[in-house]
């Protein structure tokens, strides 16, 4: 006969084993011990301090969580921390230089691509993987790149137009014969959402 509740030693709770991990994280070596149930989000927020890293949701949805995992874009509320040992992490903290913005972010700025903010950070960095490995996107390549994270306030087309900037400015977009316009209406990712 099974049953569904066994009872444990009262020292049960101090004796989670925990994993050394290490990582490179924007470019700079990091060690933790932590619980193998540690998300990723959560080691980089508590643990490492880089609170770009937003969570919204928790659950995979909204993308604010978006960390580059070797360059690719991932939810790190999604992943557990010991998934990344060995690995590169980028966060929003690693784009900027000490002395200017990421053309990505200057992007952002100048095409008033955020109103709160809080999905420009995994936006920024979905955005970041997109140009790294198609710097001359179409519209609708941003779209799909960015489908996967949700902006409740500032609507798609200035982050759109904010992408088509930072491409412009990487150099990628100059020979786009489709004028590069993020105005169209009626693309496919829309305003919703
Ligand atoms: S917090 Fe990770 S997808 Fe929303
Ligand atoms: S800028 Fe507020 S959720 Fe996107």
């Amino acid at each position: 006969m099974s049953t569904l509740f066994e009872e444990v030693p009262a020292s049960f709770g101090d004796d989670v084993p925990v994993r050394r991990v290490t990582l490179t994280v924007n470019g700079e070596q990091r060690a933790a011990n932590v619980e193998p149930r540690l998300l990723l989000a959560h080691l980089l927020r508590n643990g490492f301090r880089l609170t770009g890293t937003h969570t919204g949701c928790d659950t995979t949805n909204c993308g604010a969580c978006t960390v580059l995992y070797d360059g690719v874009p991932v939810k790190s509320c999604t992943m557990f921390a010991v998934q990344a040992d060995g690995h590169d992490i980028g966060t929003v903290e690693g784009l900027a230089t000490a002395s200017e913005l990421h053309p990505i972010q200057e992007g952002f700025k100048d095409e008033h691509g955020l109103q709160c903010g809080f999905c420009t950070p995994g936006m920024m960095l979905a955005a970041k993987a997109l140009l790294d490995e198609n710097p001359n996107p179409s519209e609708d390549e941003i779209r799909w790149a960015l489908s996967g994270n949700l902006c409740r306030c500032t609507g798609y087309q200035n982050i759109v137009k904010a992408v088509m900037w930072a491409a412009d400015k990487l150099g990628g977009a100059a020979d786009d014969s489709d004028d590069g316009s993020a105005d169209g209406a009626g693309s496919d990712a829309g305003e919703e959402g």
